[in-house]
């Protein structure tokens, strides 16, 4: 029997392994839209069969071609590892790079059983988002760590590991891309034939740049958007007692909201079609109850809503049949969003109403036409009910899924009187971006790479006091996110939020990102944590052009330029990430965003201390420099404070101008 590191560093076995038999209970990843020519099928034979001996190739040619008319992809399924695949410690990891060595633990962390949507199809989330295209890249990536020195580069393209290219300790370990391709061939079509043929893929945002750290990540920019969201609606400064948050999706990231929704103190109703979803969520105790009647669902929420209850419920089924339910019930909705995977509606990204799961599966994979006829259908009504209930005073937001794009693309009733913008705002257009992006609140993490809960419960009191050292000084503008955060890191603990990996997340500027990893390595250095591995979301104040999310509050015409997020990752990489990434494609979908993350390890050294230093300030500020020269307030605020601490930051600053002064001028 190979042993676990054994298994590692032999990367591709010589000799074929047997043929592996998946449990049941494992979530499966909806066969892909075939997209094929025959020549075209033939060549993502030949690609595939690149990773192997010619030995084994008319075996695996054979095996291969009935993988991709059974799933409509190559994920070479009998290569998947026999050893389990989660977090191990750092520690047990072969290597000579302690680096290389925490990418492999983020990597398994991020196609843990545990964590990820579709484990043996590498997808960590958001249904397509990939970590690798299949098993012999994942092995082969395994074993280049195992292998490199802090003298070399590991180069990945789209989840191949191109190899080790000679570097330097500064360097980071890992340069990733995913699905960079010419921009005119960025459409959705163009992604299923790529991917198909094995040379590209979509990475989402943390799960091709290993960063995912399960629904955590999610639950606390999702409870800070309701915070916000409370504030807004709220009349008399009261809470969100009481108050219904309506909303669909227990997936990855959108499992994240019943947790968050009972963080905020709401009752939330979540609708998912997917049962095996749904009772994983309910196990895991991310939702508190779990109802599949309609009738019964509504006598549950109105007596909630008389006693106040603070309560998650999930409704097994279509999210349109809830909000046309409550429509005719009268069933009052304060809050309402939307988390399918909008990004990805012809593939399983969105179920449309009267048809069963197992049905619209089926159809999308063998009459695809017609299943987006019924996929626009259901955004049509969907979009018109949810006009129905905001009539009656509910405040809708857009969760960054492409819910609006695509119900205006159906010919959904959603655009504005201007033809132009949305008739209700991205959540990054009224919260995250004035109240957090502006001012360079983000969402920062970090994971312990011992795997020892005691060293995030060590974390956690360590950033929590900075924090409160931090908001002695904070100026008002930053008082109410320095507040929130407080509250957030103190209950972490209590709300149990990890999932995977020792992580935790928690939205800090760049005072606060530097001052918190600056201790860490200190307590690394003193010997009271092991190292710690510094990331952030993608969605992020500097990370992500998305016009209709990340930087949807960009009014200065730029919010279709992506020089951000290619400065961004480029000024990162020579600042000492250990690991950087840029993806096409990341929530909202391919061709409509470039995002890109980092990861950093902290291992108590001096040139730890010294790297965090100068890239997490970068990392922030150079997306409120932008976010300044837009004429955001919030970031011209912030971008003097910046300046005013460190006098090497000097920025171009906006001049306003006198609208009066553009009056008569065309
Ligand atoms: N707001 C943010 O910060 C943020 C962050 C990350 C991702 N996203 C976006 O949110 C979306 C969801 O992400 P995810 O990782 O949870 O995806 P996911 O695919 O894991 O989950 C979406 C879930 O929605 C369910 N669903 C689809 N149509 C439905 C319907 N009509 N009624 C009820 N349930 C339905 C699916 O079964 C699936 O489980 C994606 O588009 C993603 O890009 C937003």
């Amino acid at each position: 029997m190979m042993t676990f590191k054994d298994q590692i560093t032999q990367g591709i076995p010589s000799e074929l392994p047997a043929i592996k038999a998946f449990a049941a209970t494992i979530n499966r990843a909806p066969k892909r839209k075939e997209i094929l020519s025959k020549d075209e099928k033939e060549l993502a034979i030949r690609n595939a069969l690149r990773y192997f001996d010619a030995k084994h190739h008319g075996v695996l040619a054979k095996e291969f071609a009935e993988e991709l008319k059974e799933y409509g992809r190559i994920y070479m399924h009998r290569f998947h590892p026999d050893y389990d695949l989660f977090a191990r410690s750092v520690d047990e990891y072969p290597g000579k790079s302690l680096q290389a060595r925490a990418i492999m633990l983020m990597i398994q962390n991020n196609l843990s059983h545990a964590v990820a949507q579709h484990p043996v199809e590498l997808i960590t989330y958001g249904g397509n988002g990939a970590v690798f295209s299949n098993w012999a890249q994942y092995l082969l990536t395994m074993q280049y760590l195992s292998e490199m020195t802090d003298e070399q580069t590991l180069v990945m393209y789209s989840g191949h590991p191109m190899g080790l290219y000679p570097s330097h300790k500064d360097a980071p370990r890992v340069v990733v891309t995913n699905g960079m391709v010419i921009p005119n061939y960025s459409k959705s079509d163009d992604y299923e034939k790529f991917n198909a043929l094995g040379v590209s893929q979509y990475g989402q945002m943390t799960a091709g740049s290993f960063m995912y750290i399960g629904p955590q990540g999610i639950v606390h920019g999702t409870t800070i958007t309701l915070l916000n969201a409370g504030r807004k609606i709220a009349k008399n400064g009261e809470g969100l007692a009481g108050k219904v948050f309506l909303t669909a999706g227990l997936g990855g990231m959108s499992g994240a909201q019943p947790k968050a929704g009972n963080i905020a103190g709401c009752i939330t109703v979540c609708a998912e079609v997917n049962a095996k979803i749904t009772k994983i969520r309910h196990d895991q105790g991310w939702i508190d109850e779990v109802i599949s009647d309609i009738d019964e669902l509504v006598t549950r929420v109105k007596s909630a809503k008389e006693a106040k209850e603070v309560v998650s419920i999930g409704y097994l089924g279509n999210v349109v049949d809830v909000w046309e339910k409550f429509d005719t019930e009268n069933i009052y909705v304060d809050l309402g969003s939307d988390q399918t995977s909008l990004h990805n509606p012809w593939a399983g990204g969105y179920y449309p109403q009267g048809i069963s799961f197992e049905e619209a599966n089926e159809m999308m994979a063998n009459d695809p036409e017609l299943f987006k006829v019924k996929v626009q259908e259901t955004l049509r009504k969907h979009a018109s009910l949810v006009n129905n209930h905001t009539a009656k005073g509910t405040y809708f937001f857009d969760y960054g899924n492409a819910f609006l794009l695509e119900a205006s693309r159906a010919g959904g009733d959603v655009m504005a009187a201007n033809g132009i913008d949305f008739r209700y705002p991205s959540y990054v257009q009224d919260i995250m971006g004035p109240m957090c992006f502006d001012y360079g609140f983000g969402p920062f993490r970090w994971v312990c790479a011992s795997g020892k809960p005691e060293d995030l419960e060590k974390t956690d009191a360590i950033a929590g006091a900075i924090l409160e050292k931090l908001m002695q000084s904070s100026p008002k503008e930053i008082q109410q996110q320095m507040a929130d955060n407080i509250q957030w890191i103190k209950g972490a603990r209590a709300n149990k939020l990890v999932v995977g990996s020792q992580a935790r997340i928690l939205y800090a500027d760049a005072e606060g990102r530097m001052r918190i990893a600056e201790a860490f390595n200190q307590a690394i250095a003193k010997g009271d944590i092991g190292p710690v591995v510094l990331g952030r979301d993608h969605h992020d104040v500097s990370g992500t052009d998305s016009p209709y999310r990340e930087t949807s509050n960009i009014y200065d015409g730029s919010k279709f330029t992506a020089d951000m997020a290619i400065q961004n990752v480029i000024g990162d990489s020579f600042r000492g990430a250990t690991w950087v990434s840029i993806h096409n494609g990341g929530g909202v979908g391919w061709g409509e965003v470039i995002n890109g993350g980092f990861g950093m390890l902290l291992d108590g050294t001096d040139q730890a201390d010294k790297r965090l230093k100068s890239m997490l300030h970068w990392d922030v500020n150079n997306g409120i420099s932008r976010r300044s020269w837009a004429r955001n307030e919030g970031a011209m605020f912030a971008i003097k404070r910046a300046m005013a601490i460190e006098p090497k930051l000097k920025v171009t600053l906006p001049n306003l101008v006198d609208d009066s002064l553009l009056e008569d001028l065309f």
